[in-house]
């Protein structure tokens, strides 16, 4: 059975989309199989794996047409349009491949948008029409199917920046999530308001399963997902550490997840336990709830983007030949490389010993 690992923030430019892609290979690279879905109609996770074809829309078209690979589109329209998904399910194309033996990805479509407005609209609804009520389930549902058909280990959701129906129905279904932050005030703003949205969705669901009587353990939306922890993204470092500016930050919005955030999503148990965190993190300078703290990576995202792989993935002639750098410069670049390599080693880690 496939577990199912959210990225969420709903601020938005925060690696979340970036962080699905890395921490997606680097768990395949651990010897899991891994289905990374696209679910912002932005598709940035989409072109991230596709590279330069998905900004072709001819190309785009085809593909979508062709359905030789699954994608979000035909998903979308039968659980709009109320037809039976596991027809798709079956039928509909191979997963899309990535560059990393075993890391698949379900490509994100535009019109997951009208599915968003789809699903807000028939939470809302109290003892919702049958041919509405069903659709907030229904997609997780057929999500995790495609992903237990295909053995898959781990499905990492890609989501978008916002707080609407999809995102709500698709993180009170995970089993867990993690939280992409930035050394800055916007974000320390965004971790209040996430953790009263959380709570106001947990609510919502559970009014949502008793209206229409989803009362089952087994109903899709199951609505405990479990907080792993945050990952810190994207500080410049100096001496190897965050420069202070920035590691004011990173104390300050940590200290707000710790004392306000976790507490308060323990109320409603949707946090792993501390323990199990502080035992992942031995060996490491990391304390609860941080996950990881990844620095930015400079210029090595401009040649990763361009060959579609994440930054350690980069090879020494990447590097060399995208970078068109040489000496000094190029051993800097790969010496980065490798730290990243590390950080996301270790990310993919503790992600497996704390899911088992
Ligand atoms: N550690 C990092 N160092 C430098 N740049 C980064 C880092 N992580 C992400 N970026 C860059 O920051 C930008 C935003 O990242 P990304 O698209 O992954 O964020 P997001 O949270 O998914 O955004 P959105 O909310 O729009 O979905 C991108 O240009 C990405 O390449
Ligand atoms: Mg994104």
């Amino acid at each position: 059975m496939s577990k199912s690992i959210c990225l969420f923030n709903h601020k938005g430019g925060v690696s979340k989309t970036t962080t699905a892609f890395n921490l997606g290979w680097s768990l395949a690279e651990a010897g899991k199989r891994v289905l990374m879905i696209d679910l912002d109609s932005q598709c940035n996770l989409t072109g991230l794996v596709m590279g330069y074809i998905a900004i072709d829309d001819d190309a785009m078209i085809n593909f979508y047409n062709n359905r030789n690979n699954l994608t979000m589109q035909p998903i979308v329209r039968s659980l709009i349009d109320g037809h039976s998904v596991s027809r798709i399910v079956s039928s509909d194309g191979n997963l899309l491949r990535t560059q990393k033996e075993n890391l698949f990805c379900l490509p994100g479509h535009l019109d997951v948008s009208d599915l968003d407005a789809q699903i807000s609209v028939s939470l809302k609804i109290a003892q919702g029409v049958p041919a509405t009520r069903n659709i907030p389930g229904n997609l997780p549902g057929v999500l995790k199917n495609i992903a237990d058909n295909h053995n898959m280990d781990y499905v990492i959701y890609d989501l978008s920046p916002n707080v609407g129906g999809l995102n709500e129905v698709i993180l009170m279904s995970s089993d867990y999530f993690i939280v992409l932050t930035s050394p800055d005030y916007y974000c320390l703003q965004a971790i209040g308001s996430l953790e009263k949205n959380i709570r106001k969705w947990k609510r919502e669901i559970c009014r949502f399963r008793e209206d229409n009587d989803f009362t089952s353990d087994a109903y899709f939306i199951r609505n405990a997902p479990k907080f792993l922890g945050a990952i810190q993204q994207r500080y410049r470092p100096r001496n190897e550490r965050p420069a202070v500016a920035f590691q004011r930050w990173i104390d300050i919005i940590g200290r707000e997840i710790n004392e306000k955030f976790v507490p308060s999503l323990s109320d409603i148990d949707c946090v792993i336990s501390s323990d199990d965190l502080r035992d992942v993190l031995i060996g490491s300078e990391l304390h609860p709830y941080d996950l990881a703290h990844v620095p930015d990576f400079n210029s090595l995202i401009a040649i990763s983007q361009q060959v579609s792989k994440p930054v350690f993935a980069l090879s020494d002639d990447d590097i060399a030949q995208i970078g068109n750098v040489g000496g000094i410069t190029k051993e800097n670049m790969i010496g980065n490389r490798d730290k990243f390599r590390g950080i996301f080693e270790a990310l993919a880690q503790r992600v497996i010993a704390l899911t088992a």
